[in-house]
């Protein structure tokens, strides 16, 4: 029996139907004396939920699945969808790099970024997991990144919206993509999650283009479709504005009297603020560099915030502060600069693109909702 199991002429939920969960256990056991093995991979259909219950009442875990998929031009590979492990660092990593290639100011990794899945956590997730899409030949063709958004961000208890942070595969291998999008939304309906979201701003990959807020760009269009055609709704569009070497405008003395003060941290980040007394009437904060291993990531200053009170917006103040904060970031030494701002905060992208930014992407993020009777599923379609 166990040769007709191993060999595949005994399906094993033959063998449970007719003798049941102590004959299985039974002959596992002699199976793994005779092969000397402690553990072992179970097949079964993704929907015998029999067979499931027996073998996790024999202590079974799920820990990938497994199907033949006919990838046009490749004669039916074999695809499997796994959990990383450290040996498959190299093919995640260009996989990333294939994808991320297009987008603008965006640098390639190299794998070591991947070898350490506990480097990338987001503090803001829990549960994470990389399931990477393994075809027979052909190597890694892509992965998907989830976890759940912990207690305490932006939903309430019990269970915070599924999310993906990351999904990589190749233009033209919709099916690879198609796996691994419904592999995540599976996952997160088994984790009673109401609502998945995807490539939220709040938990990018460190390394992921700009270091603020980073989401999907319009340039990995292939992924934008994908989740477009699975039923995922677009949120929060944001434009990335760019200006390589810029040439900072003198700063001229806006209408509102005020004093300046510089305050440098670790980053190094510099905050720009404009103050009255103890009043401060506006700020600015440039960062120096991306989190990227590139030594092109340092030629960049990136503006994390610009803010005007105000009672004293529309007299240059905004003008003023950027100007000081560009002049400084390029006494540093930095060339090129960027900024992330809402496509709806029109007053700010005249302001970005008079002073002469640029407009180099339109970012944005996703969800869907699995439960429409849930109270996050309300908040969401209210926002
Ligand atoms: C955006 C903001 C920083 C601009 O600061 P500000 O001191 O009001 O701007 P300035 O007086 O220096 O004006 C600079 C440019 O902004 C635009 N602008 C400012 N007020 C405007 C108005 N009422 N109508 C149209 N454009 C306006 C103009 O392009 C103006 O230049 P121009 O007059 O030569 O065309 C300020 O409005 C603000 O704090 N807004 C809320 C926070 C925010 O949106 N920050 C940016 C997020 S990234």
């Amino acid at each position: 029996m166990v040769e007709l199991l191993e060999a595949g002429k005994l399906a094993v939920e033959e063998l449970v139907g007719e003798m049941g969960k102590a004959a299985l256990e039974a002959v596992l056991l002699i199976s793994a004396k005779q092969r000397g093995v402690g553990e072992f991979h179970i097949n079964t259909e993704p929907d015998n939920d029999a067979a499931k219950a027996l073998y996790a009442s024999l202590g079974a875990e799920v820990v990938g699945v497994q199907m033949e998929i006919d990838l046009a031009g490749w004669g039916g590979s074999k695809m499997r969808l796994v959990p990383f492990a450290s040996d498959m660092a190299a093919g995640v990593a260009e996989c990333y790099n294939d994808l991320i290639a297009p987008v603008p100011e965006c640098h390639p990794v190299p794998p070591d970024r991947f070898a350490d899945l506990e480097g990338l956590a987001s503090q803001h997730l829990r549960d994470e997991r990389l399931m990477v899409a393994q075809a027979e030949p052909g190597g890694v063709r892509g992965f998907v990144h989830v976890g759940i958004v912990a207690a305490g961000l932006d939903y309430r208890p019990p269970v915070g919206p599924g999310t993906i942070r990351f999904l990589a595969y190749r233009p033209g291998e919709r099916p690879v993509g198609k796996l691994l999008l419904d592999w995540a939304e599976a996952w997160a309906r088994e984790q009673e999650c109401t609502v998945i979201t995807a490539w939220n701003g709040s938990y990018p990959y460190p390394f992921y283009y700009f270091p603020d807020g980073a989401q999907l760009s319009e340039h990995i269009g292939h992924v934008r479709a994908l989740f477009g055609m699975a039923g995922f709704q677009e949120r929060g569009s944001e434009l990335l504005l760019t200006w390589r070497d810029f040439v900072p405008p003198v700063p001229q003395p806006p209408a509102p009297e005020c004093r300046l003060e510089l305050v440098w941290t670790d980053g190094p980040r510099l905050r720009v603020q404009a103050m009255r007394g103890p009043e401060e009437l506006g700020h600015c904060i440039m960062d120096r560099g991306q989190i990227s291993p590139s030594p092109e990531a340092d030629d960049w200053c990136f503006c994390l915030a610009l803010h005007v009170s105000d009672p004293f917006r529309g007299q240059r103040l905004g003008s003023f502060l950027l100007a000081t904060a560009l002049e400084e970031m390029r006494r540093l030494g930095c060339r090129h600069t960027a900024l992330s701002v809402s496509w709806r905060n029109h007053r700010a992208v005249l302001m970005y693109t008079n002073i002469g930014y640029r407009h180099a992407d339109r970012t944005c993020n996703f969800f869907k909702i699995l439960d429409e009777s849930s109270e996050l599923a309300r908040a969401l379609r209210l926002a």
